[in-house]
């Protein structure tokens, strides 16, 4: 893929997750898979699913990776995370990129969901790409006292683009 069709964000955020080739990846709310692509480019062995409760969003990430489909190496499933399943510890690495995911609102029944299908050791990237700083804070200090009240441990990274207010990923990981 042209590196100019790859938004800063998600470049920011494949680097971010520091992925080994081993990794079983999942991706909450795909889009259209242009991070899929990033992430495929980087595993060997690893494996690669994504959910989004978008059928058209799901059909345009399977074409833009129909490659790694064919070879079954990525997956790309219409679901909401709200209504998904995966195996416990079926992850190394979960990640979502600008989805509306415990900051609006906080449910418990999805980080807990979250939490089983991360393998030990695993860790769990939400980033966003807000309109402002402020809501980059906004967001930090919704999204980490939930997160640390459910059993993670929580750092909080920022990144710069050229065009926008900034880059915002909570890493979690359990303990
Ligand atoms: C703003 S788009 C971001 C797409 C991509 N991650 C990116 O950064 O370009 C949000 C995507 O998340 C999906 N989405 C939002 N909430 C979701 C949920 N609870 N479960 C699954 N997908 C969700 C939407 O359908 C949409 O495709």
């Amino acid at each position: 893929m042209a590196g100019k069709s790859v938004p800063e964000r998600l470049s920011w955020a494949v680097e971010t997750l520091d992925l080994v080739p081993s990794d079983r990846v999942l991706e909450i709310g795909c889009g259209r898979g242009v991070a899929a692509v990033l992430v495929l480019d980087r595993l060997k062995e690893g494996s690669f699913t994504a959910i989004d409760r978008s059928d058209k969003a799901v059909e345009a990430a399977i074409r833009r990776n129909s490659e790694n489909v064919a070879a079954r190496k990525a997956s790309f499933l219409v679901a909401a995370l709200e209504n998904a399943e995966f195996a416990d510890d079926s992850f190394d690495k979960i990640f979502s990129v600008n989805v509306n995911l415990f900051w609006a609102r906080s449910s418990k029944r999805e980080l807990t969901a979250l939490r089983r299908w991360l393998a030990p050791g695993g860790s769990l990237h939400l980033f966003w790409e807000p309109p402002g700083a402020g809501q980059a804070r906004e967001i930090a200090a919704r999204v980490v006292p939930f997160m640390e009240e459910h059993g993670f441990k929580t750092t909080t990274l920022t990144g710069q683009t050229s065009t926008s207010a900034g880059l915002i990923c909570i890493l979690a990981r359990l303990f």
